[in-house]
């Protein structure tokens, strides 16, 4: 006999992309004023149900283009009873682009990207010299770009798009290290940590170019 799932009421906290009027303005969005965190491709949701809780004074949205992911997400974040949480389902870069107003961002996370290995389909990472360039206007300045990636190499290329652009400068001092000394919460972060996996990030400061 199939196994029941147990349905959970996420309006509210899910939309579909195509569903919403761009631009978006966060207070309407969110219903409060809150200072708002962007995550890219949240997955399962883990960052942003962690985040929520620990952080009630922001509100946290996600947007990701696996429909059943973010509906993973949202029911993560309506069963932990968080408000300051919603999640997009739609593609990263049109959000960015088209509905997230310019320096209206604290943080924007992206972390653990899908690394599209075979070399035609590279032109599908996120992370790339378009995205980057928006990334440094929907922040504000003096906000944060974070960054996390298990794969090496897709790291390296990260970092020489953002190395070298005006916008951004690196906090952190070691550039290449594991993720555990940001602790981060992820699905992917927390298993690879059990994995004893090395991982690599960075945080950037997001400055007037
Ligand atoms: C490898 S998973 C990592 C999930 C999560 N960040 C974690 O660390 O556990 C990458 C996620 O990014 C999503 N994704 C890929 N391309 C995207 C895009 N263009 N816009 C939004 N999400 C995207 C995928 O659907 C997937 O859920």
């Amino acid at each position: 006999m199939p196994r029941r799932r147990s349905l959970v009421d996420t309006t509210g906290t899910f939309s579909l992309l195509d569903d919403l009027t761009p631009p978006l303005r966060w207070p309407e969005f969110f219903g409060d004023d809150r200072p708002v965190e962007l995550e890219v491709g949240p997955g399962k949701g883990v960052f942003l149900a962690h985040a929520g809780a620990e952080q009630p004074g922001t509100n946290f949205v996600g947007v990701e283009l696996a429909k059943k992911y973010a509906i993973i997400s949202a029911a993560r974040a309506v069963k932990a009873g968080l408000d300051n949480v919603r999640v997009v389902a739609g593609d990263a870069q049109k959000f960015l682009d088209d509905f997230v107003p310019d320096r209206s961002v604290e943080i924007l996370h992206v972390y653990f990207p899908d690394p599209w290995w075979k070399k035609r389909h590279r032109k599908r990472r996120v992370v790339n010299a378009r995205f980057v360039d928006r990334a440094s206007k929907v922040v504000k300045l003096g906000g944060e770009l974070r960054v996390m990636t298990d794969v090496e190499e897709y790291f390296r290329e990260i970092l020489d798009l953002l190395t070298p652009h005006p916008a951004f400068e690196p906090i952190d001092e070691s550039r290449v290290e594991s993720g555990d000394a940001w602790q981060l919460q992820t699905n992917f972060a927390n298993k690879f940590r059990i994995e004893g996996r090395p991982f690599f990030g960075e945080r950037y400061r997001v400055l007037e170019p």
